[in-house]
């Protein structure tokens, strides 16, 4: 399926006066191009955020589609990121930026103080048609390097990834070695 929003807007029965906390672990940290009520950072266990999904929208082309994050599961990992409180018509906007594939999906999210509570994140999973699936780190970066999208280029996308999650305090090993041979490769 290459267009997600559809079936997005049929996945979720959401009362339009109940606020849903949304988990983002990409683009979403830095890009909070949406009204929310509340914005805290968060986790989410048994998952791991990975280049791994083509972007035919955004910061690629459907002939030439950049790479993004999606998740993967892994049990026993925490992929920590940023969660906003949001009321459900700002799912209109997102169903649409996330559409390349991405379903939202329920998950528990934890925040910082030890508090739990029930959230939705997109996630593409390796049956959607832009997935693009495992490569190596050094391969990823020149991959990143030579796309570009409507958004803007692919590299901004990763740089401004790993700049946010260096914000927040968060090592994540697979961004910060792609960035590191991006880097390298434009010295
Ligand atoms: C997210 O940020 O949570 C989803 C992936 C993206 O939009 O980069």
């Amino acid at each position: 399926m290459l267009n997600t929003a559809d079936e997005n807007r049929r996945r979720h029965d959401l009362h339009p006066d109940h606020p849903v906390w949304l988990f983002g672990y990409g683009s979403l940290i830095y890009k909070a191009d949406f009204p929310y009520l509340a914005r805290r950072p968060a986790s989410i266990s048994g998952w791991v955020r990975r280049f791994w999904q083509g972007s035919h929208d955004h910061r690629g082309t459907p002939d030439k589609p950049g790479r993004v994050v999606t998740l993967i599961e892994a049990p026993g990992m925490v992929c920590a990121g940023m969660a906003y409180r949001i009321t459900p018509d700002v799912f209109e906007h997102l169903d649409h930026r996330e559409k390349n594939g991405y379903l939202r999906v329920t998950t528990p999210l934890s925040f910082a103080d030890g508090q739990h509570e029930q959230g939705l994140v997109y996630i593409a999973t390796a049956d959607n048609a832009a997935f693009l699936g495992e490569a190596s780190e050094p391969q990823i970066a020149d991959h990143i390097a030579a796309s570009h999208g409507p958004s803007g280029s692919n590299a901004e996308y990763l740089l401004q990834l790993a700049e946010a999650l260096r914000q927040l305090d968060v090592v994540d090993e697979h961004v910060f070695h792609i960035e590191h041979y991006l880097l390298r490769a434009c010295d």
